[in-house]
């Protein structure tokens, strides 16, 4: 399979570390140097539907196709306002799909996952087109007075359009079981049954040990599949990473003794949007030209769970 088309949507506010300070004992002086964010772009009165939609719309006009023509979506989401029906299932209805969709929830990483389970399908001929939204709102997640977490996160959707080619060279997936790490917690509706004492929690987070993880995951999904395919991180001309803290994005780049220029980020001014980080990253990337044809690209992205991986393309 190829990428031929990306497109992706942000929310119009724009929520500065200044303003948060506002209701926040915090402060762009400490946010910026631990994490690289100066900015995130959050949800107000827009519907993650609908920029899913938007987003999806934009990459079949890249790539000059139309919704009729798809044969599978693919959607990486962790929280939306529906719990049932799949927002699949939604985008399909909104772009006027009639091919078959699937939910995908693998944290931050699911952009990864869901080209993973494109891929399969290619391998099986099942498939000529398929769609892949990742549509997120960390910021409905977290809670607004924990200032170790809110601080971190920004909404988006970002999505690509995949068609039959030999351009995606190899990816690796990882997962280990930590889920104590990075989790939110919410109640289901009660019955007359319920006995056991059920909590509601927000997106609560043991930050180094996450810094750690994402560091070790994603130096070591990266080197397995540029291994793989029997190059070296030197013949790698783009390392797109998730864009969680720009400090874990310099140390994968240190471990890989590699140049900040072939690192693009967005982080400053968009935050981590979950999923969406690799869809976006590479939708605006491409649009500013920063690829050439030819050019080797990896892509890596780890979150809750713990899960990890990475995806090595040539453009
Ligand atoms: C979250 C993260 C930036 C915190 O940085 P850290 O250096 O580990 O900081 P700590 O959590 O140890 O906190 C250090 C101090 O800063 C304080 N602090 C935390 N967030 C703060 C904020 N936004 N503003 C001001 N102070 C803050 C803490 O309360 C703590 O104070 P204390 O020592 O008085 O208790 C960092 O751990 C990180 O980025 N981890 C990975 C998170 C991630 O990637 N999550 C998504 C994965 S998909």
């Amino acid at each position: 399979m190829k990428i031929s088309g990306t497109g992706s949507v942000l929310p119009k506010k724009v929520v500065t570390n200044d303003m948060l300070a506002e209701f926040l004992d915090t402060s762009d002086e400490w946010i910026y140097p631990r994490t690289g964010v100066k900015s995130r772009h959050v949800i107000s009165d827009e519907k993650l539907e609908d920029m899913a939609i938007e987003a999806a719309k934009k990459a079949l006009d890249d790539a000059g196709m139309t919704a009729s023509e798809l044969d599978f979506i693919i959607c990486s989401n962790v929280v939306n306002e529906y719990i049932t029906p799949q927002l699949s299932c939604i985008i399909q209805g909104g772009i006027g799909a009639t091919c078959p969709c699937l939910d995908i929830n693998c944290a931050c990483a699911g952009f990864i996952y869901a080209l993973d389970i494109a891929e399969s399908h290619y391998k099986a001929g099942r498939v000529k087109n398929v769609l892949i939204v990742c549509a997120e709102e960390p910021t409905r997640m977290t809670d607004w007075s924990d200032r170790r977490t809110c601080v971190l996160f920004g909404d988006g959707a970002g999505a690509v359009v995949l068609t039959p080619g030999d351009n995606i060279k190899g990816i690796s997936l990882s997962s280990a079981s930590a889920t104590d790490k990075l989790y939110q917690i919410r109640t289901l509706q009660p019955t007359p049954y319920i006995t056991k004492e059920e909590v509601d929690i927000p997106l609560q987070m043991k930050g180094q040990d996450v810094f750690k993880f994402a560091v070790k995951a994603s130096s070591s999904d990266i080197t397995k599949v540029l291994k793989e395919n029997g190059i070296t991180a030197d013949d790698v001309d783009h390392v797109l990473l998730h864009q969680a803290n720009i400090r874990i994005i310099n140390a994968i780049r240190d471990y890989l003794e590699q140049p900040a220029e072939k690192f693009p980020t967005n982080i400053e001014d968009h935050g981590n949007s979950s999923s969406s980080c690799c869809p976006i990253l590479l939708d605006e990337c491409r649009r500013k030209g920063i690829f050439k044809k030819g050019d080797k690209v990896v892509m890596s992205a780890f979150g809750a769970g713990f899960v990890s991986g990475a995806a090595l393309f040539e453009w």
